[in-house]
């Protein structure tokens, strides 16, 4: 990200601003940006690093980018649960480490997902793309939470409302798409953790404040779950020296739900475009309505 420093003495006089989700957009910035500050664009579909409500007071319009990384988003999703639940990166690390010695019956068994019942949390645009993709795969059945029931994009997937109790004790894979927002922080804790089953699989692609992590660890190194897959933390980079970067049964990438080229490309020239109209006081492709 640009540096801090950087970013509060570059802001300052400008009329639009472009950045990315690793930039905090707060009330310091925009203090710094003066009152001259009408457009922010953020090159993401996640708007929890703005400060909204500050932005909203002074009048500055946000420009966002959802729909153009769904699909990205949703196919990183599934290689991840694919990867974590098959123990993927375990069993390369086998290969290379001389771990593979001969074929063995209950070596390197995971769990898979014909006949299993998957819950997401958070059916919005991503949710809905993963449990498309998921659905070919033999999933029996699908729940769902979310801020409220959404029986029309529900129906593709006969998927069922459930409260988050309900849904953490009857999955066996949780995938979590939501945004993060005050209601979600923190969301999947102890309590959460310890109602899933104990072959289960936890996944999260959206952000990494929905998680505790030390209620992840917990769950992962005494097999109240069966593992995880992340693919967002806290922090962003996670240290190198993270206790969850030394179990077995989690696997971490480097937030790269949207990381293809053509979606990046996309996103970035929408991005541009959400802050050029902005600045000619035009609609945008795709504004946050504050
Ligand atoms: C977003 O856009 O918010 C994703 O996390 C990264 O593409």
């Amino acid at each position: 990200p640009v540096p801090r420093a950087e970013l509060l003495a570059g802001v300052a006089g400008k009329r639009g601003l472009l950045c990315l989700l690793s930039d905090r957009i707060d009330r310091e910035v925009l203090e710094a940006a003066g009152p001259g500050l009408k457009v922010i664009s953020t090159m993401s579909v996640g708007f929890d690093h703005l400060a909204l409500e500050e932005i909203k007071k002074r009048g500055i319009r946000v420009g966002y980018t959802p729909d153009v990384l769904t699909d990205a988003t949703a196919e990183l999703s599934v290689a991840l649960l694919l990867a974590a639940c098959r123990r993927l990166p375990e069993a390369v690390e086998q290969v290379k480490n001389g771990g593979w010695t001969t074929w063995k019956p209950l070596w390197m068994c995971g769990y898979g997902l014909s006949g299993s019942t998957v819950g997401i949390i958070g059916l919005g645009r991503i949710g809905q793309a993963v449990a498309r993709r998921l659905k070919p795969f033999g999933v029996k059945k699908f729940l769902y939470t979310s801020s409220r029931p959404k029986p029309e994009s529900a129906a593709e997937f006969e998927a069922e409302f459930v409260p988050l109790t309900r849904l953490a004790e009857e999955s066996d894979f949780v995938v979590v798409t939501c945004a993060l927002t005050p209601a979600t922080q923190g969301m999947c804790n102890k309590d959460f953790f310890g109602r899933m089953k104990t072959t289960s699989v936890f996944i999260n692609t959206s952000r990494g404040d929905v998680v505790n992590q030390e209620d992840l660890y917990d769950a992962l190194a005494h097999g109240q779950i069966a593992a995880a897959g992340l693919d967002v933390t806290t922090p962003e980079p996670l240290p190198t020296d993270h206790p969850l970067l030394s179990l077995k049964n989690c696997v971490i990438l480097p937030h790269v739900g949207s990381a293809t080229y053509a979606t990046r490309s996309t996103m970035a020239v929408l991005a541009a475009n959400n802050l050029l109209c902005g600045l000619r006081g035009e609609p945008m492709p795709h504004e946050l309505l504050l």
